[in-house]
Order: C-alpha cells, then sequence, then structure tokens
C-alpha cells in the first residue's frame, strides 16, 4: 500500500510516534526543536555534543522521546556535500526504513528551511524507503507482526503543499516500477504490461495501443520477432498515449521489457542468473513515468511504449549466426542471440516514427559492459543530438539518478559491421555500451534521440541502507523530470 503523505505545519503541537529530525554535519538543532529537547532533558543536544550522532549520509540515531506528543526521535544525517535535494531525498528513504523497522505505522519528518521542492525530495524519499514487495510472502503471524509504515508527513509552511502532491505522484510512478521490476519472470510476463498500460488508462482516460505477435509479423518486426521466437508466450508492443499538450509532437519514451533474459541459445552462466527477472525495468520505468505524469496532469502529449518478451534456448530459438530483417528494412546477424535488448528495441525506435516524435528517450538494462564502465551509480547516456542529451542529463540530475555521457565517435561504428548483412548485433567486449548504443542509433531516423542504459542502476544487489535490495525505480524519476522540464 502507498505511504500517505501530508504536511505537518509546525512541531509545538506535533503529536506522532516518531519525529525524524535530519541534520548535516555540524549543523545545530534548530530553534524550534529546543521545547522538545527541553522536555527530553536535552537528551537531543547532548547527542550531538557528545558525537553520538554526527550528520553522516544514511546515519540515524534513536532516541527515546516524551510519553505522549512526540514519543520517539529519530535524527538522521543529510551528509556533507552540496546536493541538497539529493540528500533530502536519502534521509526521507533512511527515516521511513528506520521507521518500518521499528513498526511505528507513521512517522514526521523535519529538515532546516524546506521549501516546496525541498519538501517533494523528503516526501519522496519517505515514499522510496517506506516501499516493500511482500505479494508472495506468507505474512507473519499476527503477535508477529509490526505495524507496516502507512502515514508520513513533512514538517514546513502550508505553502509547500505542492511538493506533496509532486511527490505523492512521482513516488507512485516509482512504486508501480519497483513493484514491476520486482516480479519474476513467472509473474510479470508481457501481458502484464498490457493489464498495467489498460489500468493506468482506465484511470486517466488515455489510449493504449496492443501488437502481439501476429501484429509485429503484419508491421515486418523481424527483429523484435527472433527474440519472441524462443518462447510460446505472445510478446507484446504496448503503447500509452498521454494527451495534453495540444497539437505540439509528442515526446516518445520507450523501454525495453525482457521478462527474463537466459542469455537465449548463447546462454549466461547460472550464477546470479536470477537477476535477470530485471531484464524490464527499462519498461518498468516507461510505466511508472506515465502513472506519475497522467497524475501530475503536465500539459504535454505523451507516449510511452515496452517492448515485452522472453530470451530463452529452446527448439524454436534464433541461433548464433541468423540473419533476421528489421521493420527498417536493415538486416542484422545475430551473432549473440545474448544481446537481445537492442534487437527489440530497434524495432520500437522504427515504429515510434508513426508519433513524429519531438524527442525520443529509450532506456534498457542494455549492458553488461555499462556496469564495468560506470558501477551502479550513474546511468549511462548516449545520444544523437548535443541539446537533447544535455537536457536528459539535467533531468537525470534533478531525479537524483545522476547520468554520465559516454562517446559515440563514429570510428565505434566499425565494430557492428557484418560480413553477411547489413548490421551485427554485438561489436566485441571492447566498448561493449557504445556499440551497443551504435546499434540502435542505426534504426534511429528523423528525431532527436537519448539511450539511456540503466544495467547498472535499476536494481541493486546489495542493500544500500536508504534502499533495499532490489529495484531502485530507475530511471522512473528521469524520464518525469525530463516531461516536467519541458512542460513549464
Ligand atoms: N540484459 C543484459 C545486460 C545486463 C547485464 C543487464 C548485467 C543487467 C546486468 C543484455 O541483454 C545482455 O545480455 N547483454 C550482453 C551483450 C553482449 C552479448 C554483447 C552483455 O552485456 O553481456
Ligand atoms: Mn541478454
Ligand atoms: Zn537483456
Amino acid at each position: 500500500m502507498a505511504l500517505a503523505l501530508s504536511l505537518a505545519t509546525g512541531v509545538a503541537e506535533l503529536a506522532t510516534p516518531l519525529l525524524a529530525v535530519a541534520l548535516a554535519p555540524g549543523e545545530a538543532l534548530p530553534e524550534s526543536l529546543a521545547p522538545l529537547d527541553a522536555r527530553l532533558n536535552g537528551a537531543l543536544g547532548r547527542a550531538i555534543a557528545r558525537r553520538d550522532f554526527r550528520g553522516a549520509r544514511d546515519e540515524t540515531l534513536h532516541v527515546a522521546g516524551a510519553e505522549s506528543g512526540i514519543e520517539r526521535v529519530l535524527l538522521v544525517g543529510l551528509g556533507k556535500g552540496d546536493d541538497r535535494r539529493g540528500a533530502l531525498r536519502r534521509a526521507g528513504a533512511a527515516a521511513a526504513r528506520a521507521a518500518a523497522k521499528l513498526g511505528t505505522g507513521a512517522v514526521a519528518f523535519h529538515a532546516g528551511g524546506l521549501d516546496a521542492d525541498g519538501v517533494e525530495q523528503a516526501a519522496l524519499g519517505l515514499s522510496l524507503g517506506a516501499w516493500t514487495y511482500d505479494d508472495l510472502k506468507t505474512p507473519p503471524p499476527e503477535g508477529e507482526r509490526r505495524a507496516p509504515l502507512e502515514r508520513a508527513s513533512v514538517v514546513a509552511g502550508a505553502d509547500a503543499q505542492a511538493g506533496i502532491a509532486a511527490a505523492e505522484a512521482i513516488a507512485a510512478g516509482y512504486d508501480l516500477a519497483r513493484r514491476l521490476a520486482m516480479m519474476p519472470g513467472n509473474v510479470c510476463t508481457p501481458d502484464t504490461f498490457v493489464e498495467t498500460a489498460q489500468d493506468i488508462a482506465g484511470r486517466f482516460g488515455l489510449s493504449v495501443t496492443v501488437l502481439g505477435r501476429a501484429e509485429m509479423e503484419a508491421e515486418g518486426m523481424g527483429s523484435f520477432l527472433s527474440v519472441a521466437q524462443g518462447v510460446p508466450q505472445d510478446p507484446k508492443l504496448v503503447a500509452i498515449e498521454y494527451r495534453r499538450g495540444g497539437d505540439a509532437k509528442p515526446l516518445v519514451l520507450v523501454g525495453k521489457g525482457l521478462c527474463f533474459d537466459s542469455g537465449g541459445i548463447s546462454i549466461k552462466p547460472a550464477p546470479g542468473m536470477e537477476m535477470m527477472k530485471f531484464d524490464m525495468c527499462g519498461a518498468a520505468g516507461v510505466m511508472g513515468a506515465m502513472e506519475a505524469i497522467a497524475r501530475l496532469q503536465l500539459p504535454v502529449n505523451v507516449v510511452g511504449v515496452v517492448g515485452s518478451t522472453t530470451n530463452m534456448p529452446s527448439g524454436t530459438s534464433m541461433k548464433p549466426g541468423d540473419v533476421v530483417r528489421s521493420m527498417s528494412g536493415k538486416t542484422i546477424e545475430n551473432v549473440n542471440t545474448d544481446a537481445e535488448g537492442r534487437l527489440v528495441l530497434c524495432d520500437l525506435l522504427t515504429w515510434v516514427k508513426r508519433y513524429d516524435p519531438a524527442a525520443v528517450i529509450d532506456a534498457a538494462t542494455l549492458t553488461g559492459a555499462i556496469v564495468i564502465a560506470l558501477g551502479h551509480n550513474a546511468v549511462g547516456v548516449f545520444g544523437s543530438d548535443a541539446a537533447l542529451t544535455r537536457e536528459v542529463l539535467a533531468a537525470g540530475e534533478r531525479a537524483s539518478e545522476r547520468g554520465w555521457e559516454l562517446p559515440m565517435f563514429d570510428e565505434y561504428r566499425e565494430q557492428i559491421k557484418s560480413d553477411v548483412a547489413d548490421i551485427k548485433n554485438t561489436g566485441g567486449r571492447a566498448a561493449g555500451s557504445i556499440t551497443a548504443a551504435w546499434f540502435l542509433r542505426e534504426f534511429v531516423d528523423g528525431y532527436p534521440w537519448v539511450h539511456l542504459d540503466v544495467a547498472g542502476t535499476a536494481y541493486s544487489e546489495t542493500d544500500l541502507g536508504w534502499i533495499p535490495k532490489g529495484p531502485t525505480g530507475t530511471p522512473t524519476g528521469t524520464f518525469v523530470e525530463f516531461v516536467r522540464g519541458r512542460a513549464r
């Protein structure tokens, strides 16, 4: 269940089972909390003076509170550095995770000098930190259950209310993206994207287009279909159209939706293969963004498109060396069946030409090589248009989903020349993320384009403290901030 967010105007009258107080290193307890500290016999001031609490990033210190009113206090570190928005988001998430562990059911969050945007960051953080996926777990017996975290408030002036509303909308998008991502490959199937799109469209009056195998055959999507031919399950191309921007050309968001990527005949090693249920995080981000954009009612035209199937070895699978014809007419030599994401995306990049896009941004867990290049702290960003690339990088920064641009020098394109077809689907180990981007770019035609490689950032294999192990929701926020930027 989504966390209910609200604004709390002032701490004087506040009654809460837990007040989280966010502080940077060296920051004194704010004046407004002096009466509370006095009621606690100076426990908060002492914790800071004794350096039990230092304000470091992700640091938390639980201090017992009063009998009533503010029942517990949690000091939360903002860390040093000048990204205050990111720090607020992260501190909110750390506070929510601590509150969930304590089982307080509700939490109030305080930080100095919050404007509407600061409130939005904190509230969104609280919501991200409260997120769990328990659908497939048997609940513990009644007596052992902790109260789930259901409510969170942020202490700020009444003029910051807009921050709460925006956080609610964006959090709903992140929640959806993370839930879809967390669902295992036998639960999240291409039909799940159809149902999700229809659900969003039904609630907000949007239109949905669905293509299955037969329709894709009619469109000539031989590349996408070469991935889908290994499974009996019907592949799906799903498009959601959100139109509130008059007759402006639409922004098109495209996502890779591999419900599971075994590698196909070029099969992956067994250890860690279960992580490949996350190979639909680009598509999940598109769905999450459409949910958030619809809730925000932004005055823009946006189309969200996902391509979904499962990459499996079977008697009907494509084989290394098979040559297929894409919707663009270009022939592709599939030298490695594990480079399947680009085979799905390239036909989507051709198909979206029907919308005459103002810009196309695709997101995909596309390459292991981006994890080697950038690790887990930056989205790989590639583009055909310098201005659009800058715009997307800025959107990622606003969303606390930082990206880093990699070069698309045309020399790299040489690596994907084929002896037998127009192009091949892998370019060897060197610069694997760049040659993957170049492959996609070969199908970009008539619109500015940016590609986001989120293989290192869409999910985490370890608990990061503020984010649990599992899906992060990236690139939902980048998509939303990009569209929001265009709506201004
Ligand atoms: N889905 C994977 C990329 C991936 C790897 C995502 C690790 C998340 C974590 C993609 O389909 C893939 O298998 N790419 C290959 C490409 C290679 C065969 C050229 C890879 O990265 O090894
Ligand atoms: Mn693969
Ligand atoms: Zn893949």
